[in-house]
């Protein structure tokens, strides 16, 4: 993953970028870095390109990557397919190859609308004079614009700063619809700074454009120039539902196996278990060479939950079987005070009896629990793989202190408790510095995997979380394919943004495997009620495909483990104040 940025001046003064922005910048591509200038006298502009490199395979490309024409060419992403890059070959560069020789908008369009995988650009052309810069389908890497409230100056950046004065420019993620175009030529003095949109298929008609100052206007293309929507167009249908029955409340891995056997749906989730495995593929292979053999190439952000539990399973397959894989699992410390109130409601609200151990250790929050329990399957099921369990754990202190210095800055434009909670909880954990357990002793241990997968995106498209439930018994089926639909349509602005800027702040690169276009594109073709069947309990119904595909994959008792939020799981959440809302703005990321 790299750090792109470029400042545009639209005078023939050069502006300089702020310094903080520049050093969490080299935080994402820490390999190499480069500034260009580019000044034109008619029209009069000046653009700062800063690009910084993380290496990951083949030989170091550096950018800025320049033309013969003198375009320029920023990429932050990753071609996991659609376009050929050749072993030996360099993304940036077959990119940029393709890229000079379009003639037309269109040629441009139909480049970018072919490639899969996640990527940001900023391509310079210099003979027409204009910029284009988007992201992709989903927004699986970050880029914010930033504009001048004075007119004559905006900033396209993976990542910025909070400290930059909010009086003097409005910082936004750039929405993941369309790939835009700006014309450096077409300002005039009085007029507004005009933004072509060219969007993924139709843009959706309610959709707005929240926030920009009025120096700026975003004009749609009405030539009917698009690009290709990657992904098969979702499933609505909500007629002849299959029923499943389970009779207890309390679902086992015995009523899952009941299920699989009488489902009919081996065929289904076979196909399920070979896309997906395709996708986790594709992301565990040709992996930079690490200095130490014994260390990870690849890491997992892990709860023991079923998403992590898949994506462990099929890394396993594909990663050679004398490579470590470090399991990352994030916990923070309980306060005395807290421990002792959140137990007693628990007591009291559900009646069950807490396991002493939990009581015991303040880091034994849910997710640890889960994952040290995942981490037995998982030996068990490939007893030569070192299975590296990392156990994070986080003091309040060094939470406080962190948000402060680095992760309210990477989680900026984006303000709510849940951005900071999910922020800081995937921020430590993709840090990877924890312990592993030996016996009865701990040993420091530091992931220096570059690659590090997640489960994002399997809750969205597999009705993971209770508000599914909730729509589902309000509205039926009708209702939760709609929620789904929509949920995954906002998900570049909800999470992978600001889970980019996170995770790519330790030199790392995050990798979605549910969220490739093969894996998307199959579960859309399905219909809502073969995902999920929210009519069965907590534990079973909601992303039943998968809990089946789990079964399949030889797991067990962690096919059944109900839905748990990251922000509970790590428990950062009991952290603070009990009684903030999770949609409310955090005063936390502010009051620094
Ligand atoms: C292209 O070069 C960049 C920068 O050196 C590197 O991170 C990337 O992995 C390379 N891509 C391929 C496909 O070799
Ligand atoms: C806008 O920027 C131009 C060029 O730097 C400068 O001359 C002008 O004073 C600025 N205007 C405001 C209102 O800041
Ligand atoms: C749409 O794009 C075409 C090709 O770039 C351009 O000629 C046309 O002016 C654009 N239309 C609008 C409304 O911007
Ligand atoms: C981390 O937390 C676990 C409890 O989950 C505890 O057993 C372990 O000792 C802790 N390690 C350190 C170094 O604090
Ligand atoms: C949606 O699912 C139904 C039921 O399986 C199927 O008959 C139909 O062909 C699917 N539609 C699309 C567009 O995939």
């Amino acid at each position: 993953m790299c750090g792109i940025c470029c400042v545009v001046s639209l005078t023939s003064s050069q502006r300089a970028l702020h310094n903080h922005v520049y050093e969490l910048l080299r935080h994402r591509g820490p390999d190499h870095s480069q500034d260009v200038t580019t000044n034109s006298l008619d029209p009069e502009y000046s653009c700062f390109f800063s690009a910084h490199v993380l290496h990951m395979r083949g030989s170091l490309t550096p950018q800025p990557l320049q033309d013969d024409r003198g375009n320029l060419f920023l990429w932050n992403g990753e071609v996991f397919g659609g376009l050929t890059v050749e072993p030996g070959e360099n993304d940036t560069k077959v990119i940029l190859g393709y890229l000079s020789a379009c003639k037309s908008p269109s040629d441009v369009l139909s480049i970018l609308g072919q490639v899969k995988g996640p990527w940001a650009i900023i391509y310079y052309q210099k003979e027409e004079h204009c910029i284009w810069f988007g992201r992709d389908f989903f927004g699986r890497r970050s880029l914010l614009w930033s504009w001048g409230l004075n007119e004559s100056l905006f900033t396209l950046t993976s990542v910025s700063s909070r400290s930059l004065d909010p009086r003097s420019s409005v910082c936004l993620e750039v929405p993941a619809v369309g790939v835009y175009r700006v014309d450096l030529k077409s300002r005039s003095q009085r007029e507004s700074l005009k933004v072509e949109v060219y969007p993924w298929g139709d843009l959706h008609s309610d959709f707005t454009w929240e926030g920009l100052p009025s120096s700026v206007s975003i004009v749609m293309n009405n030539s009917g120039l698009v690009l290709l929507s990657p992904t098969s167009p979702m499933n609505m249908s909500t007629t002849d539902v299959e029923k499943n029955s389970c009779r207890s409340s309390q679902p086992s891995l015995d009523d899952l196996k009941m299920l699989l056997a009488s489902s009919g749906k081996q065929e289904t989730i076979h196909r399920l278990v070979d896309v997906l495995g395709e996708a986790v593929h594709r992301r565990v292979q040709h992996l930079p060479h690490q200095c130490n053999p014994h260390q990870a190439k690849v890491a997992i952000l892990f709860s023991g939950g079923i998403d992590s539990m898949i994506l462990a399973v099929l890394a396993d397959r594909y990663i050679p079987a004398d490579q470590p894989i470090d399991l990352l699992n994030v916990a923070f410390k309980l306060q005395e005070s807290k421990l002792n109130q959140g137990l007693g409601k628990k007591v009291r609200n559900k009646g069950h009896t807490i396991p002493d151990d939990i009581a015991m250790s303040k880091f034994d929050v849910p997710d640890r629990i889960t994952g040290r329990a995942g981490l037995q399957e998982l030996a068990a099921l490939s007893p030569k793989r070192k299975w590296n369990f990392v156990e994070i754990n986080v003091t309040q202190e060094e939470l406080k202190e962190l948000r402060v210095r680095n992760i309210c800055h990477l989680v900026h434009p984006l303000d709510t408790v849940l951005d900071d909670s999910i922020g800081c909880a995937v921020w430590f954990a993709a840090r990877g510095r924890g312990f592993l357990s030996e016996g009865t002793q701990a040993r420091q241990h530091c992931s220096a995997a570059k690659v590090v997968l997640t489960g994002i995106g399997a809750d969205e498209q597999l009705a993971g979380y209770s508000r599914h439930r909730v729509r589902f018994k309000t509205s039926g089926l009708q209702g939760l394919v709609k929620e789904l639909a929509m949920e995954l349509g906002r998900i570049s602005s909800r999470n992978l943004g600001r889970d980019d800027r996170i995770i790519a702040d330790h030199g790392k690169e995050a990798r979605f495997p549910y969220l490739d276009e093969d894996v998307v594109s199959f579960l859309n073709t399905l219909p809502v009620w073969e995902k999920a069947d929210l009519s069965l309990p907590r534990g079973l119904g909601e992303k039943l495909l998968l809990r089946l595909a789990a079964v399949e994959l030889g797991l067990g008792p962690c096919a059944v483990l109900p839905k748990r939020a990251m922000q509970f799981g790590s428990r950062i959440a009991k952290l603070e104040n009990s009684r903030e809302k999770a949609s409310e703005k955090c005063s936390r990321l502010t009051t620094s």
